[in-house]
């Protein structure tokens, strides 16, 4: 049984939604959004363009459906989108793609810093004939990739050689505000040169719902008919917008308080007995590391009952992910907890 105080690290999805937020939940105008009636989600979208530097965006239940509604749109039955081997969209998202728009998901691999290089996209390009490569994808900040920050120019290689074959460009942006602060430029210099851009509000950001697609007018007008396909439209959306919309506004600049204390995590347990972790690949708010001669998930159970959760990415590798809802004393209170339970776990062979 976990300690009531856990210091919860599985995800930065973990966030209740602060007491600012939750009065501006409650004091959201609201309309019907599947009719363009709600003032709330349209100001969202606005602020989401406009932050993101495209014409229009959409306002969407989850970073999956932004990914999906975006492959939908973009690609059609038979082509191929390009995506990296450690994409979140080719291990995480249920093979929406595939299964209901009848898109092939082509790899190129990721790097451990999560980067694709251009030629590797450009060998995997189809010729003319089908399939058609129609899409190429990238993700920043690369999620199972730590965290990393991919910078504009790495970007803008891969898109150079996407937008030379014809095919378009689009970026899984869960945490590109992440990526924005680590790498000290703004979000839409960032992604000037992807054509449409996914991010969500409900991880780092710490609003409890939403994600967003943006990308050019007439391409957002008819992915608002796809949202309505697989059943993403919804009614009086203004109210988790309002929370949506709140996080845009608050919750960029701290950001960089998240990964001063992922910084402060990984420095204070790279030292630990049985840890293997390279300080210097935390750029954002994600810390990986692996644990070395004793059971992974013995030790993730064990570190629960201590009072710190964190995810497996792999039977020995952890991920730890910083956050708005903890701080940096709790870094410290975690790093204590995570030594105790280093220090005193059984070997790998006893733990069986
Ligand atoms: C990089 C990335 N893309 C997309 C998603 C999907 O977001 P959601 O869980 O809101 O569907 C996630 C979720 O963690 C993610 O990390």
């Amino acid at each position: 049984m976990a300690q009531t105080d856990a210091i919860d690290l599985r995800s930065d999805t973990v966030t209740r939604p602060t007491e600012a937020m939750r009065q501006a939940i409650a004091s959201a105008e609201v309309g019907d959004d599947v009719l363009g009636d709600d003032p709330t989600v349209i100001a969202l979208e606005r602020a989401a363009a406009a932050r993101i530097g495209k014409d229009a965006a959409l306002y969407v239940p989850s970073g999956t459906m932004a990914n999906l509604v975006a492959l939908l749109t973009h690609c059609g039955r038979g082509d191929e989108a390009i995506v990296g081997s450690e994409a979140h969209i080719l291990h995480h998202e249920a093979a929406g793609a595939p299964a209901l728009g009848g898109i092939s998901l082509r790899t190129v691999p990721n790097d451990a810093r999560g980067r694709i290089t251009p030629g590797d996209v450009r060998a995997a390009l189809r010729p003319p004939g089908a399939p058609r490569t129609a899409l190429v994808c990238l993700e920043n900040t690369q999620n199972r990739c730590g965290g990393a920050a991919i910078p504009e120019r790495e970007m803008r290689a891969v898109a150079d050689v996407a937008h030379g074959a014809g095919a378009a460009v689009h970026v899984d942006g869960a945490r590109i505000f992440n990526a924005a602060v680590a790498l000290e430029t703004d979000a839409a210099t960032l992604v000037a040169s992807a054509d449409t851009v996914s991010f969500c509000f409900s991880k780092a950001l710490g609003a409890p719902v939403g994600s967003v697609l943006t990308g050019p007018r007439e391409f957002i007008d008819r992915a608002r008919v796809i949202r309505r396909q697989v059943g993403g439209g919804m009614r009086q959306a203004g109210v988790i917008a309002a929370a949506a919309l709140y996080a845009l506004e608050h919750h960029v600049d701290r950001l960089a308080d998240d990964h001063a204390n992922a910084r402060r995590l990984a420095a204070g347990i790279a030292g630990a007995p049985h840890v293997r972790l390279d300080a210097a690949s935390v750029e954002t708010n994600m810390v990986f590391f692996d644990v070395e001669g004793i059971d992974g998930p013995d030790f993730r159970a064990r570190l629960a009952t201590a009072g710190v959760l964190c995810s497996g990415m792999g039977p020995q590798r952890m991920r730890m992910v910083t956050h708005l809802d903890v701080s940096a004393a709790q870094i410290d209170t975690a790093v204590e907890r995570i030594r105790a339970v280093l220090t005193a776990a059984p070997p790998a062979s006893a733990s069986r």
